[in-house]
């Protein structure tokens, strides 16, 4: 395949233009929304997006509504140059990149607001975070309105925010998971991981270890609550900090009582150092 060089847009108008100017030839637009920071783990979007869709749409933009005050909005990782770069080299046509203004202009009043999915786990520690993303993800959806958007199994509670939001306002994209990217070690990538130190590097993969390690006794009929108390237990000797460690419907993410029916999934945040990590598996 010949592969043309990417294109960076930055308003949503020429967003729009370009994918009307590929409609008249109908081919099918993916769309994979990030924030930069570009590692395997949004490389392995990419390439989905790629194998499903005739044109695809990278977005770039570090949204600062889902950034509380006290968050990491003004020192996450930005190298649009080194991103643009991987991502022409793999084929991608467009590169969204807007300015803050133009996801956000002058006056803005608006914000989508989230329940069911968005309850509890990471709304406790983050209540300010599912509002701006389903906020930004429907106005990136409504800019460029693809065929499908991707997103990754790594923010699990984020992918269900996005699919309940996108049904609710009939938005007529098709919301793709995927699973998640992983080190050869375990660890789930992300773009925080840069923040670890070598040895909270080292301890790291302990967080996915102990996943695999609870849901395999409540596969073998440990009851949930004493499964999840004793990977808080490791997690807490490992050195980690626990924010939560849940058993949740692996569809709503409703809690699960000890008698789960249909699937189940767990997930886990807690803090080595500086650094909150999230991940996530079925049981
Ligand atoms: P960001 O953290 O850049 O992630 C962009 C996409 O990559 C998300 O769908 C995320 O789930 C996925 N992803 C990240 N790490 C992954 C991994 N190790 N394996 C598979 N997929 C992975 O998530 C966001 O940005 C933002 O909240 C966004 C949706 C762009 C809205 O601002």
């Amino acid at each position: 395949m010949t592969k043309q060089s990417i294109e960076t847009i930055r308003t949503i108008a020429g967003l729009r233009a370009r994918v009307a100017e590929w409609r008249l030839k109908s081919p099918s637009v993916g769309m994979v929304p990030t924030m930069g920071a570009l590692h395997a783990g949004h490389v392995s979007l990419v390439d989905a997006a790629l194998s499903g869709c005739d044109r695809v749409v990278v977005t770039l933009f570090v949204n600062p509504t889902q950034f509380a005050p006290s968050e990491d909005f003004g020192s996450y990782p930005r190298d649009e140059a080194k991103d643009r770069a991987l991502l022409s080299e793999m084929g991608v046509a467009v590169l969204f990149a807007p300015e803050t203004a133009e996801m956000y202009p002058p006056g803005e009043a608006t914000r989508i607001s989230v329940g069911g999915p968005a309850e509890g786990l990471e709304s406790v520690q983050r209540p300010h975070f599912f509002g701006g993303v389903a906020t930004v993800v429907a106005k990136l959806l409504l800019a460029g309105l693809p065929d499908r958007a991707y997103f990754g199994e790594k923010d699990f509670q984020q992918l269900a925010v996005i699919r309940r939001m996108v049904r609710d306002l009939a938005i007529p994209v098709e919301i793709v998971g995927h699973p998640t990217v992983r080190a050869a070690d375990g660890l789930a990538l992300s773009s925080r991981n840069a923040y670890l130190s070598e040895a909270e590097r080292a301890v790291a993969p302990r967080l996915y270890a102990t996943l695999q390690d609870v849901a395999a006794a409540m596969r073998t009929g440990t009851v949930p609550a004493a499964a999840l108390a004793e990977g808080c237990r490791a997690l807490t000797d490992a050195g980690f900090a626990v924010d939560y460690f849940e058993a949740r419907d692996a569809e709503t993410l409703a809690s699960t009582g000890e008698d789960p029916v249909g699937a189940v999934r767990l997930l886990v945040a807690a803090k080595l150092g500086r650094t909150r990590l999230i991940d996530n598996i079925a049981v």
